[in-house]
């Protein structure tokens, strides 16, 4: 059967601060610029998952998109939107939320629900022109 991909958007809104606990504040603004306000500041996160498989030639899917839907709700969007990362998110306690590392949580949390003979790719935008992407 053909591989396709298919994708899902998502989004949620977050707070984080970008910096290195081990540099002064004038280092960590000097690296990390307005990311570094001390006082946090938020993102519209917009989330592209891709899904790549063989189309299953009983239902004609690659996989159920409202299973992918409810599983990026429940296991991103319910975790993330409208939290600070860094001080509400495990995943961040000693993690950098930068775009890259963000990333990288979503899929390892979505690798995990995922069945293994599918790929997974993930693209994240945290501003309309800065934006990360990740495939394991
Ligand atoms: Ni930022």
């Amino acid at each position: 059967m053909p591989r396709v991909t298919i994708h899902r958007k998502a989004h949620f809104n977050a707070a984080h601060r970008l910096f290195n606990p081990a540099w002064s504040d004038e280092k960590n603004l000097e690296v990390f610029g307005k990311c570094s306000n001390p006082h946090y500041h938020g993102h519209n996160y917009e989330l592209i998952v891709s899904v790549t498989g063989e189309i299953d030639p009983v239902t004609g899917f690659v996989m159920d998109l409202s299973v992918l839907r409810k599983l990026i709700q429940s296991e991103i969007e319910e975790a993330f939107d409208h939290k600070n990362l860094n001080v509400e998110v495990a995943d961040f306690k000693t993690v950098n939320p930068t775009v890259e590392n963000i990333s990288v949580v979503i899929y390892n949390k979505l690798r995990t629900k995922i069945r293994t003979s599918l790929d997974i790719s993930v693209k994240l935008y945290e501003t309309p022109r800065n934006f990360a992407t990740y495939s394991g």
